[in-house]
């Protein structure tokens, strides 16, 4: 098969590397609006093609990955669907616009494709989409951040850089979380879009200047018990925003599209 990747920056260079050593890929087309990072990531495996253009990359590819932002996501998906190609989103966040989401899901539908969504930086997914199937009263999300995780936004009066102690920096429905931390909260729009949605499900974000992992806490209370789920990660060494396991999930949901045999719910 023929993969497109839209975004070659830190998960992008990540995946692309492991689909690289995927038999059952035959040509990656790499495409960013840095063409320095299309180009690097091409260089650096055997099978990627650099491309500028999106009608020419959704020409050739069979399954389409953004890991781009999610205005890309806003743009690119519905383009991809509408020509019958399967789509892995990573900007999940790009989700709690409905309107975007029931189109999504409307073409994927009409055109036979498949949307991937990765699990991406939280762990738990499964266990929530499973205790979905009866009643859920809660469902939390509770990340640590240490303050260059949320490099470069503007918190009004918090200087991030001079904290001393950890500060709660937001609380409230995953809908907010994502509109406000639209590049650091994407967990809470999978977590929300597996679960019980954007408004019931709650988000608190700390800001941690001692912390050196992004951590995410889950919990969850319903009729098959009590969850909790923490993992604590390693930021990726381009982009702090991004954990590393965020890329390690694209490369896992990759292979389980391609395999036989799908594990988990
Ligand atoms: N689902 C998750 O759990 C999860 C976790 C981490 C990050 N993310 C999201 O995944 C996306 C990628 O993350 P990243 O850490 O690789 O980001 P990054 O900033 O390291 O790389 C993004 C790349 O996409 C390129 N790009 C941006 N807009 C583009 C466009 N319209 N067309 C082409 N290229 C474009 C940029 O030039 C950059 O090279 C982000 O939206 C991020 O918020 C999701």
């Amino acid at each position: 098969m023929e993969i497109g990747l839209i975004g070659a920056g830190a998960i992008g260079s990540v995946l692309g590397k492991a689909i690289d050593q995927m038999e059952d890929v035959e040509r990656l087309y790499i495409m960013d609006k840095s063409r320095e990072r299309a180009r690097t990531l091409t260089e650096s495996i055997t099978k990627g093609v650099e491309i500028d253009d999106l009608e020419d990359l959704l020409a050739k590819a069979d399954l389409v990955i953004e890991a781009a932002s999610q205005e890309a996501a806003k743009e690119m998906a519905p383009r991809v669907l509408d020509r019958g190609k399967d789509l892995m989103l990573m900007s999940v966040g790009a989700l709690r616009d409905e309107a975007l989401r029931k189109r999504i899901e409307a073409l994927a539908k009409k055109n036979r494709c498949k949307v991937y969504i990765p699990s991406g930086a939280i762990a738990g997914i499964d266990g929530i989409k499973s205790s979905s199937e009866d009643a859920i009263e809660e469902v939390k999300l509770i990340t640590t951040k240490p303050p260059t995780a949320l490099g470069g936004i503007d918190l009004e009066g918090i200087d991030l850089k001079s904290l001393k102690a950890p500060i709660t920096i937001f609380e409230g429905c995953a809908r907010d979380a994502v509109r406000l931390f639209p590049q650091n909260i994407n967990v809470a729009a999978t977590l929300s879009l597996s679960g019980i949605g954007f408004d019931q499900t709650l988000v608190k974000i700390i800001v941690d200047p001692n912390a050196t992992k992004n951590t995410h806490k889950l919990i969850a209370r319903g009729k098959f018990g009590e969850l909790t789920c923490e993992v604590a990660n390693v930021p990726s060494p381009t982009n702090p925003k991004t954990s590393y396991l965020a890329a390690l999930s694209a490369i896992a949901t990759l292979r389980n599209a391609l395999s036989p045999i799908q594990i988990g719910t």
